[in-house]
């Protein structure tokens, strides 16, 4: 491989550049706003949950709410947990808000630019503080995430396994980084990962580095990076209770601790077998979801009870939304794919007894 497949990717990088609305167009000074940074910032954890196409709505729905860090940072909690249903993950919506309030109170509203500053911060690992270092502050941090390790592995044909590899593959970035550009460097890699060097099937007749790419001489790019067998997610089982009366669902505030904490949901119950429903009644199974989480497969049951008025219960954020409400109302996606189940039954209801 030769050192000129940097600048070879970052011409290839001005002409094809996708337009990303937390992106400064490749070449570009940096915007002169001082919460260019926390844009930056925001996108970057947002993308850590989904892809660049879910995110952007997202990420303007957040910057036109909370434009600046110290916005955010006041915001309550409820809000940003609805803001975020959607992106999955609620952890990372609770690291987000202690993030933000920790700019304030450290740094006084302003991210620091320095790495190490900046993984000092709720959230923030070696991939974050690295992208808001290059992409926030123009600084020349070698930012490595799991579409630059694809392409570096196949460029090098690195075969030791991930994660054992990483050393490897930031020893061979370090030194070639462009100096004054590192954020378009990483960028260019991850727009080539996306668009040409991606994980089946590469496109490597057209790609700029093809010259310089080992696994591509080879014939070998599709078996990068060398990956060890992933164990299987366990599967847990829980139960969600759809609880109507009077053109009206209850719902309730989980925990705050634990998964989908704080947020608006269906009163269910844990995620490790059956447990009490909140009343006793005429119990009627609407079915079945399942939803994937980071470290288990969820099989939710959709329990029904249809109530002639609504009674009073003490339980925590107990509200009564309206059925013509609930599918705005920001419920995460596991309780959204379940409520979607308990409005097609009362659908079905309202047909029978008209
Ligand atoms: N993934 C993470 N950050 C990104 C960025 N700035 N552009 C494209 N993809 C990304």
């Amino acid at each position: 491989m030769t050192d000129s497949w940097p600048l070879t990717l970052i011409n290839w990088y001005r002409a094809n550049a996708r337009d990303l609305p937390w992106r400064n167009p490749p070449g570009a000074a940096l915007p002169d706003d001082p919460d260019w940074p926390y844009r930056v910032w925001l996108s970057e954890v947002m993308l850590q949950q989904t892809t660049t196409v879910a995110a952007a709505p997202y990420f303007r729905h957040f910057t036109t709410r909370w434009p600046t860090v110290g916005a955010l940072a006041a915001a309550a909690d409820e809000e940003v947990m609805q803001a975020w249903a959607g992106l999955g993950y609620y952890a990372r919506a609770r690291n987000l808000l202690a993030c933000a309030r920790a700019v304030v109170e450290r740094h006084g509203r302003r991210f620091p630019a320095d790495e190490a500053a900046l993984r000092d911060l709720p959230g923030v690992g070696d991939y974050t503080a690295a992208a808001v270092a290059a992409f926030g502050f123009g600084r020349d941090a070698v930012v490595i995430d799991g579409n630059i390790e694809r392409v570096v592995t196949r460029l090098l044909a690195i075969a030791t396994p991930l994660p054992a590899a990483r050393p490897a593959i930031r020893a061979a970035l370090a030194p070639v980084v462009p100096q004054g550009q590192a954020g378009d460097f990483a960028q260019a890699m991850m727009d080539l990962a996306r668009r040409i060097c991606t994980p089946r099937g590469p496109s490597c007749l057209i790609c700029p580095l093809s010259a310089d790419c080992a696994a591509n001489r080879a014939g070998t790019a599709e078996i990068f990076p060398v990956k060890v067998a992933k164990k299987a997610r366990p599967t847990r089982t829980g139960t969600a209770w759809w609880i109507e009366a009077d053109g009206h669902v209850l719902t309730i505030v989980r925990p705050a601790k634990g998964l989908l904490g704080g947020m608006r949901a269906l009163p269910s119950c844990g995620w490790r077998g059956s447990g009490e429903p909140p009343m006793a009644g005429d119990w009627r199974r609407l079915g079945s979801v399942a939803h994937g989480f980071t470290h288990f497969e969820l099989h939710l049951s959709v329990d029904a009870l249809r109530l002639a008025r609504r009674p009073a219960l003490d339980l925590p954020g107990a509200l009564w939304l309206p059925l013509a409400e609930i599918e705005a109302a920001g419920l995460p996606t596991l309780f959204a794919k379940a409520a979607r189940l308990g409005l097609a039954a009362a659908g079905e209801a309202g047909e029978k007894a008209a």
